[in-house]
């Protein structure tokens, strides 16, 4: 049985977890204002990473409270009037000011104290880049910034939305279960006077004797909601199953399936770096240039020969290429790809750490649940069968608990270069520590499940 106290704690308890959830997402404004205030005003001398006029500024709090025991609050008078601190005879501002040659920082008498307090979050947690349009050729590659910013525009109204809803059915629960408490308490009241008996009478009657069940039915109800605003939560920033529509019908099964494109022709970069990159018009355009006509035999239902052709054409107009002159002649517009997947900003996320160092790994862990000797196997295990897609759709979670269960249950590959340099004597001495595990080296084992692998 739940006790009017429990139930109210359970109401209580919904309450502190919306409220938390909504702190979060003003948490995460911070970083965003000060990106765009950093972009303004200090952009123009300053980056992140490397020197410009003056020094770079990522990881500045951290950097300055370790070399020169500075707090915060040094920072908030440097960045306002760094020419006061300077006259007022402050040693560290005296001595950078020597070092870059007696620069002038500008002053921002300006800048309320909460603004630098969110370019200071900024600089020390940056949002991840978004890939930058090929500066190379011109022709832009990637996701276009305002699709993207659209699309978390998007993602933050849904979730303001659904936070106010539920916001609100836990403030009307919370008043029927008081509305029903008053009930109770009235009912057991030696002063009623028999008019106001009669009056509460019928229900209250129902309620006595039905006491048990009404309560419990309460209780019921208020764990059903805790239920549905824990899993709404969770659901917030899943979009397994997303698939937006393209500017150009772009057909993944027929590049990469019936023509049997390797991934990385395309997405070059996975096995460099952090971002694998949408490519650029230039890299359709080394084929598109001879292929000017659809004319393969594969044709998905409801489209046509044409249609593939005409979507072809689409590619000249991006590029700028006309077919009579054979030669570019108009400038090229980039193609606005709509970014489909995409981390939130604390996650860092490796590519080259998968499709290089973990490839063999993850192939054979994948290879034990699907028969697949098909190109880029690799990619398959997080992104799905995508050579079969005509519309890439998100095939898996994308969320903590999917790269977790991977990491658990992956043995690393000990063969690779790189790991038996680097774990050589990792492997003997988990054999001693954990003899259960028959000597199996999981990406757990190696620190895959910490939590700063994974979080700025
Ligand atoms: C006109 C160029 C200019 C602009 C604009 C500018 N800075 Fe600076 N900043 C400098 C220079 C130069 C230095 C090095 C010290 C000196 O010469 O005074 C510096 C130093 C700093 C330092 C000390 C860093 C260290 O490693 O000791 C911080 C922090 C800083 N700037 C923050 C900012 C912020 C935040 C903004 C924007 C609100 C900004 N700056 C805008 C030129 C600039
Ligand atoms: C001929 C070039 C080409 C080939 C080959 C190719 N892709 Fe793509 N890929 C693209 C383009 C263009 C897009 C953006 C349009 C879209 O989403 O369909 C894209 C999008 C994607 C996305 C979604 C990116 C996002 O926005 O989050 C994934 C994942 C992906 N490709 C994986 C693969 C895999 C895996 C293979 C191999 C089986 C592959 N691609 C082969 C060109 C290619
Ligand atoms: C490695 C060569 C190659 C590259 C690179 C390439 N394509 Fe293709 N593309 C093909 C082939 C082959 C076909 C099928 C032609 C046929 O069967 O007649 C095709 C067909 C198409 C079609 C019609 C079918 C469909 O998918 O809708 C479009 C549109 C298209 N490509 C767009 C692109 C775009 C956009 C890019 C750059 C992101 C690109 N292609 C890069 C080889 C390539
Ligand atoms: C271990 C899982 C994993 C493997 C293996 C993997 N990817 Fe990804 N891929 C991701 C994740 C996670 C993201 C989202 C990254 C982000 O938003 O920062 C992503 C994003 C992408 C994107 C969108 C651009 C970007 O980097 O954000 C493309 C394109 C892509 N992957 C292609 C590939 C190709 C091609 C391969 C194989 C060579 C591959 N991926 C292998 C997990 C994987
Ligand atoms: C399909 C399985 C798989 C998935 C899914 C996966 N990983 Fe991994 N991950 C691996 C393997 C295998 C390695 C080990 C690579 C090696 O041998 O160095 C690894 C290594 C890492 C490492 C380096 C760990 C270390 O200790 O050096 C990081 C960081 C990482 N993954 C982040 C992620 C993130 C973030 C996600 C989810 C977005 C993710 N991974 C999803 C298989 C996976
Ligand atoms: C293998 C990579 C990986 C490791 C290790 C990891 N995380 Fe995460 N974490 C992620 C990813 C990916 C997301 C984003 C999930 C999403 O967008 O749904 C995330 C999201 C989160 C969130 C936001 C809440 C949520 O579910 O969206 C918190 C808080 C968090 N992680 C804390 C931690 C802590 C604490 C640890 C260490 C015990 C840790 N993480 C270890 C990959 C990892």
């Amino acid at each position: 049985m739940i006790s009017w106290k429990k139930q109210r704690h359970i109401a209580f308890l919904s309450f502190l977890i919306f409220l938390f959830s909504f702190n979060g997402v003003l948490a995460q404004g911070d970083a965003k204002n000060g990106q765009t205030l950093f972009k303004s005003k200090c952009s123009s001398c300053h980056a992140l990473d490397k020197q410009v006029v003056g020094p770079a500024l990522g990881g500045v709090v951290a950097r300055l409270k370790k070399d020169q025991n500075l707090d915060e609050a040094w920072l908030l008078k440097w960045i306002k009037n760094n020419e006061a601190l300077r006259k007022s005879g402050d040693k560290y501002a005296n001595q950078v000011y020597e070092k870059f040659n007696k620069t002038q920082m500008t002053v921002f008498a300006d800048l309320s104290d909460q603004n630098i307090k969110d370019i200071l979050e900024y600089t020390s947690n940056p949002p991840k880049e978004e890939p930058k349009a090929d500066a190379a050729g011109g022709a832009g590659a990637g996701m276009d910034a305002t699709a993207i910013s659209a699309q978390k525009e998007q993602d933050k109204k849904t979730t303001a939305m659904l936070l106010i809803t539920l916001g609100a059915i836990t403030g009307l629960l919370t008043w029927v279960l008081l509305k029903l408490r008053q009930l109770v308490k009235l009912q057991a009241d030696p002063l009623l006077t028999p008019e106001d008996a009669k009056k509460t009478k019928s229900f209250g009657e129902y309620y006595k004797k039905y006491n048990k069940v009404a309560k419990a039915l309460l209780g019921l109800l208020a764990l059903l909601a805790l239920y549905g605003l824990w899993n709404a939560l969770m659901g917030i920033g899943v979009y397994k199953g997303y698939r937006p529509e393209q500017p150009i019908y772009f057909s993944h099964k027929i590049h990469a399936g019936e023509n049997k494109i390797d991934c990385q022709l395309c997405h070059s970069s996975a096995k460099y770096g952090k971002v694998s990159e949408i490519p650029s018009v230039n890299v359709c355009m080394n084929c598109h240039r001879n292929i000017s006509e659809y004319k393969g035999k594969y044709i998905e239902p409801g489209k046509t020969r044409e249609f593939y052709t005409g979507q072809i054409k689409e590619i000249y107009k991006a590029s700028g290429w006309s077919e009579e002159k054979q030669a570019y002649v108009n400038p090229p517009k980039p193609i606005q790809w709509t970014r489909i997947h995409n981390m939130p900003d604390f996650v860092y996320f490796n590519h080259a750490q998968h499709v290089v160092a973990g490839e063999q790994a993850i192939i054979s862990s994948w290879n034990k649940k699907n028969k697949d000797n098909q190109i880029d196997v690799v990619c398959k295990a997080c992104h799905g069968k995508i050579d079969t897609m005509n519309v890439v759709e998100m095939a898996n979670d994308f969320t903590m608990g999917w790269c977790i269960e991977c990491h658990r249950s992956t043995e690393v590959d000990m063969t690779n270069g790189y790991n038996k340099e680097y774990f050589k004597n990792l492997h003997t001495k988990l054999k001693k520590q954990y003899p259960a595990s028959n000597g199996k080296v999981t990406v757990e084992s190696i620190g895959g499940l910490e939590c700063g692998k994974c979080h700025y």
